[in-house]
């Protein structure tokens, strides 16, 4: 092998062009999947406090804007609902007329190939915020799963494209496959939350999914953030249950778990750039302490060199805005 000074990496990076040509990673919309809240009412837009640019929305609202990221030609977006009443045992989650349940078959009636995704839990849908139902301060494990199963077979068959369960209950992805299989739906893929931090990052999200939990915390089902090897068990119990995609969430804080899980198991992956990375860069971004475009460009870009093969990320239309400037 070559060495300084018949070696010079300095060579390929002189001339834009020559750096466009050998450049690895390269972010693309196909990569996108566009964040929603949906809640209640009618000509609701209200921006979420921590989240500029980020928006709680009525369905006649959020179908308007899923018609805007279908010519934006960001290939999905991923659903969370708030209902208008919430109850110990989520009910709203699993109400065929719930407003996720609405606000799918709204979407798929006004778009043409967007595709629909939901996120599976119960956590917006409880009076307590917790992601599953509760024997005084704890949650059940299989009492939840078959809940979260009702909740799937109802998002799929008010049309939702794909289902997304992020509640880390031990075996709910079996549960879903075989309760959607039952029901006929054996072509629709699940994306699993597999691999859930107990994370400081989702901050921000829980006010737009006004989603905080009345007391505790979620750690006797997200994970510990310090853990790695048991990232990889979790992978594994999901693919063996059936899961068609694998998580990983947070991203950005997280990217050494998502290259593990890329190298050994291959399968399609997806990072989840959560609400508090999204929050941090706008901030920092608005004071001018960082240029808000390039670091969220560059942390996308981090996310796929990782290894993940679509990012959910609130920036996907500004990323699409940059992507068209800058072809
Ligand atoms: C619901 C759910 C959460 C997020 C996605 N689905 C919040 C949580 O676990 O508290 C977080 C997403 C984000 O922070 O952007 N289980
Ligand atoms: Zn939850």
């Amino acid at each position: 092998m070559a060495i300084y000074p018949t070696k010079r990496l300095r060579r390929l990076r002189y001339n834009p062009t020559v750096r466009d040509m050998v450049r690895e990673t390269v972010l693309t919309k196909n990569d996108l999947i566009y964040p929603l809240f949906v809640v209640p009412g009618e000509k609701v837009k209200n921006e979420v406090r921590s989240m500029p640019g980020v928006y709680q929305m009525s369905i006649d609202v959020v179908v308007k804007e899923c018609k805007e990221v279908e010519k934006l030609g960001i290939p999905a977006v991923i659903l969370f609902g708030i209902p208008d009443h919430k109850d110990e045992v989520g009910s709203g989650a699993y109400d065929q007329n719930g407003i996720i349940q609405q606000s799918v078959r709204a979407i798929k009636k006004e778009t043409k190939k967007l595709l629909v995704i939901t996120d599976v839990c119960l956590c917006e849908y409880t009076s307590h915020g917790h992601c599953g139902v509760l024997n005084g301060e704890k949650i059940l494990n299989d009492e939840t799963v078959e809940l979260l199963a009702k909740e799937a077979v109802s998002h799929a068959e008010a049309g939702a494209d794909i289902i997304a369960p992020s509640d880390m209950m031990d075996g709910r992805i079996g549960a879903i496959r075989k309760a959607m299989d039952e029901k006929g739906f054996t072509e629709i893929p699940i994306m699993s939350y597999a691999i859930k931090y107990a994370s400081g990052y989702y901050g921000p999200f829980r006010d737009a999914a006004e989603s905080a939990p009345a007391f505790g915390d979620r750690r006797s089902h997200q994970m510990d953030i310090a853990n790695s090897n048991e990232a990889l068990r979790e992978a594994e119990s999901d693919i063996d249950e059936g899961a068609d995609i694998i998580m990983v969430k947070p991203a950005g804080a997280y990217l050494d778990i998502i290259w593990r899980v890329k190298e050994k198991f291959g399968m399609p992956t997806a990072a989840y750039q959560v609400s508090g990375e999204y929050a941090m860069i706008k901030a920092a971004g608005k004071n001018n302490w960082i240029d808000e475009e390039r670091v969220m460009i560059e942390s996308l870009t981090a996310i796929k060199r990782a290894g993940a093969d679509m990012i959910l990320t609130y920036f996907a239309k500004d990323v699409v805005k940059y992507l068209d400037q800058n072809k």
